[in-house]
């Protein structure tokens, strides 16, 4: 069985993305199955937080549900031509702490869709997106993903 980890980008109970996430699951092949995350609780970001508390729990939660993935499905809502800070928050935090980020995201295949009642289906938000994506998923690696 192929999972792959999907993740709404937008916090609103009555999500387009969130809705549009769980129509990609129900539409899910044979043989492939669509887990749907939060970022509900993820706080943010606080580089005194992570010094002396860690990483939150609902990030390490999150992360290791990634790890342990397949591939991961992102469902991003574009704000003003680009990433909604609360997304671009939560994936700022799975890239933390910095040792630890290759084990996520490295040759993580990462799919990126969205909805929006805007006339361009949030494609300035995913071309955002792709320098992110594209340096954590292809750095130079600390630890391969799954490595121990
Ligand atoms: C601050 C803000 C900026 C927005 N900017 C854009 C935009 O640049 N392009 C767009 O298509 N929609 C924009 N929208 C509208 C969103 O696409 C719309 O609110 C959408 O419903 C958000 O996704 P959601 O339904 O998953 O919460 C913006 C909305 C907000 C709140």
């Amino acid at each position: 069985m192929t999972t792959i980890i999907g993740i709404s980008g937008s916090l609103r109970t009555s999500s387009f993305n969130a809705g549009l996430l769980r129509a990609a699951a129900e539409a899910a092949p044979g043989g492939c199955a669509v887990s749907i995350a939060s970022i509900n609780d993820i706080p943010l970001y606080n580089g005194d937080v992570e010094d002396n508390e860690g990483v939150p729990k609902a990030v390490s939660a999150l992360k290791e549900r990634i790890v342990a993935a397949d591939g991961l499905l992102m469902a991003t809502p574009e704000y003003n031509n680009s990433i909604p800070g609360a997304f671009k928050n939560a994936i700022d935090w799975l890239s933390r702490p910095p040792e630890d980020r290759f084990r996520v995201f490295k040759n993580l295949p990462v799919g990126l869709i969205g909805a929006t009642p805007g006339s361009f289906g949030t494609a300035f938000s995913q071309y955002a997106w792709q320098p992110t994506l594209r340096v954590l998923g292809r750095e130079a690696a600390v630890g391969q993903r799954g490595d121990g």
